[in-house]
């Protein structure tokens, strides 16, 4: 069915992989990020196939525990079951669809539908049926009309779920990321905790926009954050004046063949009060060097890291230093819900929880200010795609090629410069692999190696 998909009045099987994104030239396709067609399609083949984030374990702690999210459109409930482990359940009663969880969190007992009165244990299992006995057919077999349920799979306290029977493990599907993820969830030897609530909002945007900026986009901070960034710098040093970070100072990880991508800097340790900088003003009893000393002890690596944004392929996202960590649900080609909370170290003080709450609050939020700047971008982007000759004009993403960046051994698989759309042309061509491999043929990656661990 798929493969018939009209983009632009064309069936997509017709179109040369090309002519949505060249690796090579380094030019994308504006229509990848407006048309219906597309975005029908990478329901099948890009949001069908991946892992896709859940919730962290902290959300869910409890026996009877539950969170309700999306996969994608499809709306899901993580229920934690009496053994520890996390089951996420489609929320769709098997008897009309009506949602069977209709609460954003809680702790339940069972689910019953508000329709007709399915009910439905923990585990999904389809368990009370009024009427069963009086008016069904003799056969009716509850064990046959569970709900749903994709696969389950963690790291490190992070759920995910896919509906790929085919996918690899949540391990290997995050291959080398997995050490830059680490500097998110893997900071002291107690992991890390959610803080404070979800915070929920719709931008009028695409969803690889958002992705595609988290993964690879230290160029626009410059520009489109520069109030933020001199404003927080006023606060540190008393003076407007920022000197950007020296290129030299810079690493960016991408990967064509899982999509993902980070980017970061790394910077002597007695620019790391810096990290406090992103936040604004402190409360009382912050230490950023506490922080520092701590992370150090447990990672030397991961606590030289400043200002890392980062993209899990396809719309998971987060933003180092005030630890947003985000979900791009996507509604349609022109519009998403993100879906943001905080994430703490576990050994963190009183007061670091309350100075991240807030830097988070006031960066990363729907008030936040760096927030702000980014979504009118992506708004702006998307309003000018409404026009037919915007939607013919194709995009630049060749900042990078043709330059020998050099590597660093201590940051795995990484360039030696921040400043660089490497890590999109990698989501992009991850994108493409996806969404021109037919639906019969399983979708794997492809040799990419990882270290075990
Ligand atoms: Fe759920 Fe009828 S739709 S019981
Ligand atoms: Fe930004």
């Amino acid at each position: 069915m798929t493969s018939n998909v009209l983009v632009a009045g064309v069936p997509f099987s017709e179109i040369p992989p090309d002519t949505l994104f060249d690796p090579v030239r380094g030019v994308i396709n504006p229509l990848i990020y407006a048309d219906p067609g597309i975005y029908e399609l990478e329901l099948e083949r890009v949001f069908g196939r991946s892992w896709l984030f859940i919730c962290h374990d902290s959300h869910i702690p409890k026996y009877g525990d539950y969170f309700s999210t999306y996969m994608a459109e499809d709306p899901v409930v993580a229920v934690r079951q009496r053994d520890g482990t996390v089951r996420v359940l489609l929320n769709q009663c098997r008897h009309r669809g009506m949602k069977v969880c209709r609460s954003d969190a809680g702790n339940a007992r069972a689910f019953t539908c508000t329709y007709h009165g399915w009910a439905y244990d923990l585990a999904g299992n389809l368990v009370s049926v009024p009427m069963q006995e009086m008016s069904f057919p003799p056969d009716f077999d509850r064990g046959q009309w569970g709900l749903r349920q994709p696969r389950v799979d963690t790291y490190k306290g992070l759920v995910f779920a896919t509906w790929n029977a085919d996918a690899p493990s949540l391990r290997d599907y995050l291959g080398d990321a997995a050490f830059y993820l680490d500097a998110l969830v893997d900071r002291g030897p107690n992991g890390a905790v959610a803080i404070g609530g979800v915070m929920k909002w719709v931008i009028p945007c695409n969803w690889k926009f958002a992705a595609e900026q988290f993964a690879s986009d230290m160029y626009h901070g410059d520009m489109s954050h520069m109030s933020a960034m001199l404003g927080a710098v006023k606060q540190a040093t008393g003076e407007y004046e920022r000197q950007p970070a020296p290129a030299e100072f810079g690493r960016q990880f991408s990967d064509p063949n899982s999509g993902h991508g980070t980017g970061f800097f790394v910077l002597p340790e007695s620019n790391h009060p810096f990290r406090a900088l992103q936040s604004g003003q402190t409360v009382p009893g912050f230490d950023p060097a506490a922080i520092y000393a701590r992370q150090q002890a447990h990672s030397a690596a991961h606590s030289m890291m400043m200002a890392q944004h980062m993209t899990v392929f396809p719309t998971f996202s987060f933003f180092a230093g005030v630890n947003t960590v985000r979900t791009w649900h996507p509604r349609g080609p022109n519009e998403i819900e993100v879906w943001a909370f905080c994430l703490a170290d576990a050994d963190a003080t009183p007061a670091e929880r309350e100075q991240l709450r807030q830097a988070s609050l006031r960066t990363f939020a729907p008030s936040g200010t760096w927030e702000q700047d980014d979504g009118e971008n992506w708004v702006e982007i998307q309003r000018v795609l409404r026009g037919r000759e915007a939607r013919r004009t194709m995009f630049n993403a060749q900042m990078g090629m043709g330059r020998d960046f050099g590597q660093d051994a201590a940051y795995p698989h990484t360039v030696n410069q921040a400043y660089n759309e490497g890590s999109a042309r990698g989501l992009y061509t991850r994108w493409r692999t996806l969404m021109t491999t037919p639906d019969e043929r399983p979708v794997q990656l492809q040799g990419f190696a990882h270290a075990a661990g």
